[in-house]
C-alpha cells in the first residue's frame, strides 16, 4: 500500500510536503508555546486544485487535516494533534487587482494581513482588519477565526469584511463565491457560515473582502486614567463628540511595564498612571479638535501624524510579545457588555489568586479592546496544562452575561467550556452542521467540539 507522505508528494511536489521534527517544530508548536502537537507531515499546496487533492489523499488514508496560516492563532487550534497533516496556506497566494469601482478585493488565502493592507492602501482604500500580528496573520487565518483587532470598534470583525470564499469542503468539493454581489440572497450564506468556523467545515482558499474609503489621519492620544471605570467613561464623552472613533484600547501598569522591560521604550507620559486608554480619532477636523481639546484637559500624549501615532501604539501592541517573552501565558480573550467592565475588573484580581496553585504568586496582565467590551486576561505561572485560572476566568465572563471568546476562538483551548455560552441546543445545531459537511471529522478534529 502506498505511504501518505508519498501520495501527498505525487500530488504537489516532494518539496512540498515537510516532514522530520527540524523541519516540522515552527508548525506543531503554537505561537505562545502553550500548545503542542506531533504532525505526520506539513503539506504546503499551491493551489486550490492542490488543497482538494490533499484532502481527498487524506480521506483515503483516514488522517485528519489541521489546516493552518500563519500559525499566529492563540488557542491552539491550528496545531495537530496525534499525527495530522498540517496543511498549510502560505503557498496560496493570488492577490487579484483592488476593483476600485466596487472597494472590493480578491485575495488567497495565504495573504497577510500586511499583504493585504498595503495592496488596499495602493489603490487608495483600507482593509478594516488591523492586528498585531498582521506580518504573518493571513486572510484564510483570519476568516477562520473571525478575527477582530485594533478598528474593530469602527469597522467590524472579519465576517464584516467578507462578501464570498472559495473553500475545499471536507469531500474535496470547491465551493466558490467570488464575485463580489453584495446583493446576494439566494439561500444560505456559506462564507460566512465558514467564517469563525476554525478550520472545522472547509478550508478557505481564496475570499472576496470588502475595502472601506482611506480616512484622513486625524489624531492618536494616549491618556493615563485611575482604572477601567474612569476610561470607559472618558472614552463615552469622547465618542459622544467624536462619532469617528477607529480604536479604543485599554491597558494597564502592569502591562506597561512589561512593555517597557522588553522593548526599552520611555515612558509615554510623565506621570505614571494605574491604567492607559488609547484613542484614535478619524474623520472631520472638527471631531479631531474635539479629541485634541478633551485630551488638552488631561495628562495625555497626542499624536497627529503616522509616526507619532505609530510610537504611541507601540506600548499597547507590544503587550503581546511582551508577555511572552516573559513566560508561556495563558491567554484569555473575554468580553461582556461595556457597563459591566469595571465589575468584571474588579472581580479578576480575587478569581485569579484563588486560582493560584499552592505557593505560587500569579501575574495578571490585562489589556484589550475596550471599545467592544473586549478585555484580554493573561496570566503568567501556571503550568501550560493547568487549566484552573483558565476556567475561573471565563466562567467569570460568562457570570457577567459576556462571551469566553471574544476573538480568539475556541481552538482546542476552551472546548469543555463551550457550554458556559452555547446553549445544549445551539451546540447540537453546530455539530449537525459539522457532521452534514464532514461527516467522518475530517478537518480539524478536536476543535470547537470534543
Ligand atoms: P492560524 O493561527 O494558522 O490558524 C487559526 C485557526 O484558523 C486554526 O483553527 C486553523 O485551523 C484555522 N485556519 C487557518 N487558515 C485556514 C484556512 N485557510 N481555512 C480554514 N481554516 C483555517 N487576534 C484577533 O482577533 N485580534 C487581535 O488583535 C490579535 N492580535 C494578535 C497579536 C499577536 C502578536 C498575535 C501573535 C496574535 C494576535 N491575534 C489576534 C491572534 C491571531 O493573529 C488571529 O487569530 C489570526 O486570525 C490567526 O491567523 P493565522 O493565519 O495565523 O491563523
Ligand atoms: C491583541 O489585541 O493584542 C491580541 O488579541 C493579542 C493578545 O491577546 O495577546
Ligand atoms: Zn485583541
Amino acid at each position: 500500500m502506498s505511504s501518505l507522505t508519498g501520495d501527498l508528494a505525487a500530488t504537489i511536489g516532494a518539496e512540498h510536503v515537510l516532514t522530520g521534527p527540524d523541519l516540522m517544530t515552527g508548525y506543531t508548536t503554537d505561537w505562545t508555546r502553550r500548545y503542542q502537537g506531533t504532525a505526520t507531515c506539513v503539506a504546503r499546496p499551491g493551489t486550490t486544485a492542490q488543497v482538494a487533492a490533499i484532502v481527498q489523499v487524506c480521506a483515503r488514508h483516514r488522517v485528519a487535516v489541521v489546516p493552518q496560516g500563519g500559525n499566529t492563532g492563540l488557542v491552539g487550534g491550528a496545531v495537530p494533534a496525534n499525527g495530522d497533516v498540517v496543511l498549510s496556506t502560505r503557498r496560496l497566494r493570488r492577490l487579484d487587482p483592488v476593483d476600485t469601482l466596487a472597494g472590493q478585493v480578491t485575495a488567497g488565502a495565504g495573504i497577510t494581513v500586511a499583504e493585504l493592507q498595503a495592496h488596499a492602501a495602493a489603490a487608495g482604500l483600507e482593509y478594516g482588519i488591523s492586528l498585531a500580528s498582521r506580518d504573518s496573520a493571513t486572510v484564510g487565518g483570519t476568516i477562520a477565526t473571525n478575527a477582530g483587532g485594533l478598528y474593530t470598534v469602527r469597522y467590524g470583525g472579519t465576517r464584516a469584511q467578507l462578501l464570498g470564499v472559495e473553500a475545499v469542503l471536507a469531500d474535496g468539493g470547491v465551493i466558490s463565491r467570488l464575485g463580489g454581489v453584495r446583493a446576494d440572497n439566494t439561500g444560505y450564506d456559506l462564507a460566512q457560515l465558514l467564517a469563525g468556523s476554525e478550520g472545522t467545515l472547509g478550508i478557505v482558499t481564496a475570499a472576496r473582502l470588502r475595502l472601506w474609503p482611506v480616512e484622513p489621519h486625524a489624531v492618536t492620544v494616549l491618556t493615563g486614567v485611575g482604572g477601567i471605570e474612569t476610561a470607559v467613561s472618558l472614552l463615552a464623552e469622547i465618542r459622544s463628540r467624536a462619532p469617528g472613533v477607529r480604536a479604543a484600547e485599554y491597558f494597564e501598569a502592569a502591562g506597561l511595564a512589561l512593555v517597557r522591560a522588553h522593548t526599552g521604550l520611555p515612558a509615554p507620559l510623565p506621570r505614571a498612571y494605574p491604567a492607559y486608554l488609547l484613542v484614535e480619532v478619524t474623520g472631520p477636523a472638527d471631531q479631531a479638535d474635539h479629541l485634541a481639546r478633551i485630551a488638552a484637559l488631561e495628562d495625555a500624549a497626542v499624536a497627529v501624524d503616522p509616526a507619532g501615532s505609530a510610537a504611541l501604539w507601540a506600548y499597547r501592541e507590544r503587550h503581546t510579545e511582551a508577555i511572552s517573552a516573559a513566560g508561556v501565558p495563558h491567554k484569555l480573550d473575554i468580553a461582556v457588555p461595556v457597563a459591566s467592565l469595571a465589575a468584571l475588573r474588579g472581580a479578576l484580581d480575587g478569581a485569579v489568586s484563588a486560582a493560584a496553585p499552592p505557593g505560587r504568586t500569579l501575574r495578571m496582565i490585562v489589556f484589550g479592546h475596550i471599545g467592544v467590551g473586549n478585555l484580554h486576561v493573561n496570566v503568567l505561572g501556571p503550568d501550560p496544562a493547568d487549566q484552573a485560572v483558565d476556567e475561573v476566568v471565563l466562567r467569570l465572563a460568562a457570570a457577567y452575561g459576556g462571551s469566553i471568546s471574544a476573538e480568539h476562538g475556541i481552538g482546542r483551548a476552551k472546548v469543555p467550556l463551550l457550554s458556559n455560552n452555547r446553549s445544549a441546543q445551539e451546540i447540537g445545531a453546530m455539530r449537525a452542521i459539522k457532521t452534514a459537511l464532514d461527516p467522518v471529522g475530517l478537518l480539524n478534529p478536536g476543535v470547537l467540539f470534543t
